[in-house]
């Protein structure tokens, strides 16, 4: 089943674009509706317009989370889309963004990568949290998105070791490396197998306020 995707950024793009590629080689059986950008400058706009994508930027200056995510939503509204994909949105998303995207089964169809393991070092320097701790072996997620910040039910992960000689720049070239291949692979496997979970994922991750039937 081929599948279709909107994909947010706020900046380079380079995952972004490992997914357009991935698309282009056949090796993702997805279309790609729109790419979002809440910041009119990011490089990854310009990316998307050279794999013929339409990107379109809907910036968050002047405006409140709330009056952001309805012109965002908005703006997806004109597509059909199965799945929000993050790659490097630098915003929090509330619940009034992630119940428009709610899937019978009780999750939101909203997926987003983190450069660690999570749940270690979540937030926005993954790479240098994980680096300055000493960590000897860190990695990324992929995963399901809910209320808290990089937090919901995970996909997938890989692992990479941490060498001697490691810098911070170098380290964080393998994670990127190992985003670049997990995340399509991720996204083609829901295309062809749609949402692949643990039994026990779901259960702490989207009980939401006001909501009894968990
Ligand atoms: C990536 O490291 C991703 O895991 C994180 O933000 C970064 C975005 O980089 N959420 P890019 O814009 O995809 O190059």
């Amino acid at each position: 089943m081929s599948i279709c995707l909107a994909v947010l950024v706020s900046g380079r793009g380079s995952n972004m674009k490992a997914i357009l590629e991935a698309r282009a080689q056949g090796r993702l059986d997805a279309s790609i509706s729109v790419v979002l950008s809440n910041n009119p400058d990011a490089p990854a706009l310009e990316i998307a317009r050279q794999y013929g994508v339409p990107a379109v930027a809907v910036s968050h200056k002047g405006l409140t989370r709330e009056q952001h995510e309805k012109k965002v939503l908005e703006e997806l509204g004109k597509y059909k889309i199965d799945f929000v994909v993050l790659a490097g949105y630098m915003r929090i998303l509330t619940s009034q963004f992630l119940n428009a995207f709610r899937h019978p089964s009780g999750y939101f169809r909203v997926i987003n990568i983190h450069p660690s393991i999570l749940p270690a070092f979540p937030g926005a320097s993954g790479y240098e949290d994980a680096f300055a701790y000493g960590v000897r072996i860190s990695g990324v997620t992929v995963h399901l998105v809910d209320e808290q910040v990089d937090h919901g039910p995970i996909l997938a992960q890989a692992c990479f070791v941490r060498e001697d000689d490691d810098t911070l720049e170098s380290f964080r070239a393998r994670g990127l490396e190992l985003e670049h291949r997990l995340y399509p692979s991720v996204l083609q496997s829901i295309a062809l197998q749609g949402i692949n979970l643990l039994p026990q994922a779901l259960k702490p991750a989207v009980i939401t306020a006001g909501d009894t039937s968990h």
